[in-house]
């Protein structure tokens, strides 16, 4: 078995190695209006390789079906390579810092219960608003947010198995991108590596300005892989 890695090919598909695990899972509201809980909708059969579309062409979701060539995707990667550490703005609370790069976000909206991450990471000193705001973070799927314990530096991560996740957002009707879990290791077409963390967002809608990460974009595109889901609403 190789070890767990995507490759992002030339105007084309994510290819996977490794028998990485695929599920799906869409984005609950909860009592707050806001998206609240991830759930697990669906797991693929294990397969030691396969190719995702990354182009939001395919015809068969999620694998790549070779639409990439008809539609003349334009698969630039546009992002940059710096280090999120390097990147990140700070805020400072009394229980946590939280650490944010906006460049990364997917627009998956668990930060915005009870007044939003960033307000409850000021007020961290309460018990209650640290749980908060640690639970918000971690469940930022792009990674653009990241807690740290304010007394060892620690970041306060999920653990995770190396898996990619097919995003599905019901509540604005919406497929979402490929939330890739646990530290996969991302190469770029070129050969260069990605830093490998233990949440991404990779876009498959084809739309990101910040290719190969997921922006956001796929809601104003309102890209629809044709999952059950997003006929709820
Ligand atoms: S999937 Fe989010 S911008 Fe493409």
């Amino acid at each position: 078995m190789s070890k767990p890695k995507i490759l992002i090919t030339k105007n084309g598909p994510y290819l996977v190695t490794g028998n990485l695990l695929l599920n799906k899972e869409v984005a609950e509201t909860g009592k707050s209006g806001e998206p609240e809980k991830w759930v697990e909708t669906k797991k693929y059969p294990r397969k030691e390789t396969y190719a995702l579309c990354r182009c939001g062409h395919s015809k068969n979701m999620p694998f790549c079906d070779g639409a990439h060539n008809e539609a003349h995707f334009d698969g630039t990667e546009t992002a940059s390579n710096s280090l999120y550490e390097d990147e990140a703005e700070i805020i400072e609370g009394g229980g946590i810092i939280l650490k944010d790069v906006p460049s990364l976000c997917s627009g998956a909206r668990f930060c915005h219960p009870k007044g939003g991450t960033w307000k409850l990471a000021v007020k961290s000193k309460k018990t209650e608003a640290k749980k908060e705001a640690v639970r918000q973070a971690c469940e930022c799927p792009a990674g653009r947010l990241v807690a740290y314990d304010k007394e060892t530096g620690q970041a306060l991560e999920n653990k995770y198995e190396p898996s990619v996740t097919i995003i599905e957002d019901p509540q604005i009707n919406c497929s979402g991108p490929l939330w890739v879990k646990g530290g996969v290791e991302i190469e770029s077409e070129s050969g260069v590596k990605y830093e490998t963390r233990n949440r991404v967002t990779l876009c498959r809608c084809g739309h990101s300005l910040n290719k190969p990460f997921c922006d956001g974009e796929h809601a104003g595109y309102e890209f629809d892989d044709g999952d059950e889901s997003l006929k709820r609403y």
